[in-house]
């Protein structure tokens, strides 16, 4: 014991010269950084799609209203923006386009209304926001970043979420400005056969997804939905449950899910899915298609989009299709919907 403490000492000092001696080597024998990439994988919802029940003209419609989402993320990927700043451009896009069940196309309440939930979620310091429920926001997903970004809180739901956004000049519009005519003939036809399902009517879910990685690293997720044809009494989905629906984790990956929102939820899809990753060391694709099983097995249909910190960008699904798409710095630019798609080149 006696002699211990002296070579204690030496010891640390020595540890200590090399420590600071480290840096100056360091520099010389570091091999040169990769350069930074960014990686981009979207969806616009999974279902029932079959090749001989959609028309070419549709195809190429939806194809087309994937490259447009998929043009808008990667432009800002690629000029050097943040993955946060990606994930709102496709999704708000999506937003816009009456193809997908969210923002103007949201399917029907059972009263004949559209009800929205979104989230987004950032990777680099998990800040989280969503909304449900809202009936005037042009696009959920800028008010969900509001909600994220300039309030105290994640969650934002109904008439006290709109009030929030037009304190924060989040666009308004007429309830009209959502509603279409396809979505409303599905409410008819849900309503004149009640034997059919929510899923019966539109065999599909719709709801739109983006996640992203940019230059710097960083990842990100965002989700937007009408949620299911024909919901009730305040019925709101994994959309905008951060965890279910929609989640984001530097350490991890970022996943968006579409689907039977209940089984998401059940199942916390998404947090379940990086959880696999950071503490399984799973990859992304073992990840997604071992907890979209679990969903499978509670007896939910739908998919996820993941995103892994080094870019890989996965799709996994128990539908016979998904729209999705995605693309990266290495210059993969690819649109697929049915399962059997070889994700084809735009
Ligand atoms: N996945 C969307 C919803 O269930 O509302």
């Amino acid at each position: 014991m006696k002699t211990s403490t002296p070579v204690r000492f030496l010891g640390i000092g020595a540890l200590a010269m090399a420590l600071l001696t480290q840096p100056a080597m360091a520099k010389t024998k570091r091999a040169p950084r990769a350069a930074p990439g960014w990686s981009l994988v979207i969806h616009g919802g999974a279902g029932t799609m079959s090749r001989d029940k959609m028309t070419p003209e549709r195809e190429a419609e939806y194809r087309a209203a994937l490259a447009a989402a998929l043009e808008a993320g990667s432009k800002v990927l690629r000029e050097g923006g943040s993955s946060l700043d990606a994930v709102t451009a496709a999704v708000r896009v999506m937003e816009d386009d009456p193809h997908f069940n969210a923002g103007r196309g949201a399917v029907f309440t059972w009263e004949g209304r559209n009800e929205l939930d979104a989230a987004i979620m950032d990777g680099r310091t998990r800040a989280a926001g969503s909304v449900a429920g809202v009936t005037h926001t042009k696009n959920p997903v800028l008010l969900a970043r509001a909600v994220m970004e300039r309030s105290a809180h994640v969650m934002l739901a109904g008439a006290g979420a709109e009030e929030f956004g037009r304190q924060q000049g989040i666009e308004q519009v007429d309830p009209a400005w959502f509603a279409t005519p396809e979505r409303q003939r599905q409410l008819e036809e849900l309503k004149a056969n009640q034997k059919l399902s929510w899923f019966d009517v539109d065999r599909k879910f719709g709801t739109v997804g983006a996640v992203a990685r940019d230059k710097a690293g960083h990842l990100a997720a965002a989700t937007s939905t009408g949620g299911i044809t024909g919901k009730r009494w305040g019925r709101i989905g994994d959309a905008p449950v951060i965890g279910a629906g929609t989640y984001a984790d530097d350490r991890a990956c970022a996943v968006s899910a579409t689907g039977a929102g209940e089984y998401f939820i059940r199942a916390g899809v998404a947090h379940e899915i990086c959880a696999r990753l950071r503490f399984r060391g799973e990859s992304g694709q073992a990840a997604a298609d071992k907890v979209i099983a679990e969903v499978g097995k509670l007896g939910g249909d739908g998919g996820v989009i993941v995103l892994t910190p080094r870019g890989e960008g996965v799709f996994s699904f128990n539908t016979s299709g998904m729209y999705r798409a995605r693309a990266n710095s290495r210059g993969v630019s690819e649109v697929a919907i049915f399962k059997d798609d070889a994700a084809k080149r735009k």
